[in-house]
């Protein structure tokens, strides 16, 4: 496992830097696991409506490292919200693993499951196709038996907001152990932060370099703190969420950058100062707040800063 771990609710321990694979190309995949867990990393974030688990699988073990030093995280897609061990399945066959080590709910959004599409269902006004009529508590109680049939380790939501985690948690068994959210320097989420913190519930930061085409590698505060210490923006973006005990999932199939993601956040952790922190945490208070990932669900997820219309109408 990699150096720096932080420890879950139910005891397990997460690697805190995982490798993000979603826009990863079939084709480029593998390569990039395979080179990420060459290079130290021991915690792979996958979904199954990435459409790339096989070749994940492929780059895992050609990499040589055991399965058991591996942390292995995938998500439930919407449409399998009354078939969780189905979508599950699918996803272990595709890694070519029999558990996961975290397994998550990927949106608080099911859709029809017997829909016009398997993965983006729509009605025929064109908005997505919402199954507005099912309860989240009852995906919980699917996700619960999967823990309990040992197919996963550790269960946990993404893209819950306070309101939907809400929803699960007066009837969960299993508290969820992360919530993998969008978190970056431009929206840092410090309340929802401080909420998980009260539930014991470990964030998780996607897009933490601000995905694709990111504006956040050019950002004056972040660069300036980067030049203090000799090492890259990018370090600094990362190593910002490892000091606020966020687990960090960039994504690269560049090998070098998948391996300087990697030591840069570890070398900017170590290099952080408080004043440091309170200042990257005023950039988006000071007018750069900024959300990058807002599929057009067409509903209030409850976050903050979310349109409450599909954006795309
Ligand atoms: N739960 C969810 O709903 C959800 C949503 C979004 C993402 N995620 C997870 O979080 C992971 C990370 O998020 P993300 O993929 O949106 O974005 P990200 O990791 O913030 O950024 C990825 C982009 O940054 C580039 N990059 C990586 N390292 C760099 C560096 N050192 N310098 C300059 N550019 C660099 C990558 O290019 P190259 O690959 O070309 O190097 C890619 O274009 C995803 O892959 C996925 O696993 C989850």
């Amino acid at each position: 496992m990699s150096s720096h771990l932080i420890k879950l609710n139910n005891g397990e321990s997460i690697p805190a830097i995982g490798l993000g694979t979603w826009q990863s190309k079939p084709n480029e995949v593998a390569r990039a696991v395979e080179e990420a867990l060459r290079k130290g990393y021991r915690h792979i974030d996958c979904a199954w409506a990435y459409g790339n688990e096989k070749e994940v699988g492929e780059g895992l073990r050609a990499s040589g490292v055991p399965r058991s030093e591996v942390f292995i995280t995938s998500k439930l897609w919407g449409t399998y919200h009354s078939r969780v061990e189905e979508c599950l399945d699918q996803t272990l066959a595709n890694l070519g693993t029999d558990y996961l080590d975290l397994y998550l709910i990927h949106w608080p959004v099911a859709m029809n499951p017997n829909g016009n599409h398997p993965v983006f269902p729509t009605r025929a006004n064109g908005n997505r196709d919402i199954d507005e009529s099912w309860e989240l508590k009852d995906t919980w109680k699917g996700m619960e038996a999967m823990v309990k049939n040992g197919k996963v380790k550790s269960i946990g939501a993404s893209n819950f907001s306070q309101k939907m985690l809400e929803k699960i948690l007066p009837t969960a068994e299993i508290l969820p152990a992360v919530d993998q959210l969008e978190l970056h320097l431009y929206n840092p989420q410090l309340g929802l932060l401080d909420y998980l913190k009260s539930k014991t519930i470990v964030p998780q930061a996607y897009s933490p370099l601000g995905s694709t085409n990111s504006p956040l590698l050019n950002d004056d505060v972040a660069t300036e703190i980067a030049n203090k210490y000799g090492l890259k923006t990018a370090d600094i973006l990362l190593a910002y969420l490892l000091a606020k005990d966020v687990v960090v999932l960039p994504k690269s199939v560049t090998p070098a950058r998948i391996e300087s993601n990697f030591t840069g956040a570890l070398a900017g952790y170590s290099k952080l100062t408080p004043e440091d922190v309170a200042k990257l945490d005023g950039v988006a208070a000071g007018g750069k707040q900024k959300r990058l990932i807002m599929p057009p669900w067409g509903i209030d997820l409850g976050f903050d800063n979310w349109p409450l219309v599909n954006p795309n109408k």
